[in-house]
């Protein structure tokens, strides 16, 4: 993960910077740090924790000039500090890196032994180190950097000053994303495009296995063999509006309560035509269907699965990316491979994606970051339009994960000859969504009390049947996430096989309840539950003697990923408030899982 973003302009850097880090601090708050080069040197100024200690640390002590790199950190090697707080220092130059160095370990031996020393614990560190002894022998940037990428093992993107060129940012990326935009007066580098919009909307992304030298206007592009090589611009398309708070005292809860606006959106011009812009030629594969994906996106394709599989028998499935990309497989020309992810940027995501790719599947992605690698990388892509998710746990995104699949389960339902009349009835509930989503946010006032009563707990069971098991998987995923309580999801049919026996009158569940067969057993597991002592939060449209009640409005169980999902994320969030924790940004956690 981490951000990394570099300035070279007219402007004084320092602002500029610290802005760009704003932005990107959802990709990991460890540390931040700045490195300018001004009339004396480079000078740094770094701190552990968030942008804003950087922020008051620089008006003590302002650094000034018009070039400079800037970091926010999600520590991989080394522990959060201020010794290993980017950017690293080493003779003339300074750096920044996204990624991970994975021989980092015999390079720093080689190097200690060749009499260089470290004052970090850092992968970066032993990057830059090792930058600055091939620069020594070669006494060329290029060179040195050509050399450099031949030795390291892993993914990276780094940012690099010089104080030899005071102007110049050198920028290289292989594995972790990297894009740079310019206007008349600046150039502006960074891991996304967020950082770069105040300033431009057209970018030149790079692609891996490339690197780029700016400074004074101009920016030239290489690939990794030496050769010097074009890159177009490409017109970007979010506004910055998305991503402010719009009167809400978190983004999360912004995000929660503009899931129907943001569904509006993710369907419009979609139901119709079930996905034809996107998706022109037969989508349905002779062979496997496989979901990768990674935590919420991943609950995501689970919904999927149980849902196609209602609609019209296919199995589906669904994997978690860090594992599917080290499994042997049994992918081919015959198989479709979907692979979903908010940020685009998930780096098992995108592993397994490239991996489903090389054995000739064909790939699907479901992104919502524009022109991110996984959208760049799959052979069709899907956009989410939602605007930008900028809370780190996420909410919308999921939501629009979900619909976009089930119009994909509908399109291959379509394909293998499903009743035109049996499409058009789901195409229509399907379009009432965010309309019952809305009258259900306007009421939906019962669930801070309820997080009231039971935000002091430690543990949680969710439970759910069908459609609602899948649902109340990702109830407790955002508990975890948010509120740092343990919480655990089961089949509610699994209970009585072990869980069960954790269940006393401290330990409440949560149970997902819409309507449809499963119900009823679904009230007996809560029976069982009760039997014992436990609290129960029932989450439906029925009513059950002695459980707390979340009303639901009365709808067809399969939207429940789209409306029982609701109070499950406000639950979350109220509990997480009433905490004290940081909603937007928990502990441990990073928007942009860009490491392994
Ligand atoms: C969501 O609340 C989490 N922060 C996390 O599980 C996330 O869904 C996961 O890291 C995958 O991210 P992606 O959708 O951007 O690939
Ligand atoms: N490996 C680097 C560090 O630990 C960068 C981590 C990252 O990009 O997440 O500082």
């Amino acid at each position: 993960m981490c951000g990394i973003v570099g300035y070279s302009g007219k402007k004084n850097a320092a602002p500029v910077l610290l802005e760009g880090l704003r932005r990107l601090e959802y990709r990991g708050y460890d540390s931040a740090g700045i490195a300018i080069n001004t009339k004396k040197g480079i000078r740094s100024v770094k701190v552990k924790g968030k942008v804003a200690g950087l922020e008051e640390k620089l008006l003590e002590k302002p650094v000034v000039g018009s070039c400079g790199i800037a970091h926010t950190r999600w520590a991989t090697h080394g522990k959060p500090s201020v010794r290993n707080a980017h950017p690293f220092r080493y003779n003339s130059f300074a750096i920044v890196h996204n990624g991970i160095i994975e021989n980092w370990k015999t390079l720093k031996d080689d190097l200690i032994k060749a009499g260089y020393n470290f004052t970090s614990d850092t992968d970066t560190e032993v990057a830059l180190i090792c930058f600055c002894a091939l620069f020594e022998k070669t006494q060329s940037i290029g060179k040195a950097i050509l050399q450099l990428v031949k030795m390291l093992k892993g993914a990276y993107a780094f940012l690099i000053i010089d104080e030899q060129n005071p102007s110049t940012i050198i920028g290289v990326k292989n594995g972790n994303p990297l894009v740079v935009g310019k206007n008349a007066d600046d150039i502006i580098a960074a891991s996304d495009l967020t950082a770069l919009l105040s300033f431009t909307n057209r970018a030149f992304f790079l692609e891996d296995r490339q690197f780029f030298v700016a400074g004074d206007g101009n920016i030239d592009f290489y690939n990794f063999e030496g050769g010097k090589i074009s890159n177009t611009p490409v017109d970007v398309k979010w506004n910055q509006e998305e991503a402010k708070k719009g009167g809400y005292k978190h983004y999360l809860l912004k995000e929660i309560m503009e899931q129907p606006a943001a569904l509006t959106r993710a369907l419009a011009g979609r139901v119709d035509n079930l996905l034809f812009d996107e998706l022109k030629n037969r989508i349905t594969p002779k062979g496997r269907i496989i979901c990768i994906a990674c935590g919420t996106s991943y609950n995501a394709a689970l919904c999927f699965k149980y849902f196609i599989n209602m609609l019209s028998g296919v199995s589906v499935t669904v994997e978690f990316a860090s594992e599917f990309r080290y499994q042997p497989h049994d992918l081919s020309a015959d198989s479709l491979v979907i692979a979903l992810s908010q940020s685009g940027e998930t780096s098992d995501t995108k592993e397994a994606l490239l991996r489903a790719k090389n054995s000739g599947a064909h790939t699907i992605a479901i992104v919502n970051s524009w022109e991110s690698s996984i959208a760049r990388a799959a052979d069709e892509t899907i956009y989410m339009n939602i605007g930008q998710e900028i809370s780190v746990a996420s909410t919308k995104a999921y939501t629009a994960e979900v619909a976009l699949l089930y119009l994909v389960a509908l399109r291959i339902a379509s394909e293998r000859g499903a009743a035109a009349e049996k499409i058009d009835a789901w195409k229509q509930k399907i379009k009432e969504v965010p309309k019952i989503q809305s009258n259900y946010l306007e009421n939906s006032g019962s669930v801070e009390d309820i997080a009231k009563k039971y935000y002091k707990k430690k543990n949680f069971f969710y439970i759910g049947r069908g459609i609602g098991y899948p649902v109340a998987i990702e109830g407790a995923l955002k508990l975890k996430e948010l509120s740092y309580m343990h919480a655990e999801c089961y089949a509610s049919g699994e209970m009585k096989h072990g869980p069960i026996s954790l269940i006393d009158s401290e330990f409440p569940t949560i149970a997902v309840a819409p309507p449809g067969g499963l119900r009823d057993k679904l009230f007996s597991n809560v029976s069982e539950i009760k039997s014992r002592m436990g609290q129960v939060i029932l989450v439906s449209d029925s009513m059950l003697a002695g459980c707390d009640f979340i009303k639901m409005p009365k709808i067809d169980a399969w939207l429940s990923p789209f409306v029982y999902i609701l109070p499950l994320q406000l639950f979350s969030y109220y509990a997480a408030n009433l905490l004290g924790n940081d909603v937007d940004q928990p502990r441990n956690l990073a928007k942009s899982v860009t490491v392994e």
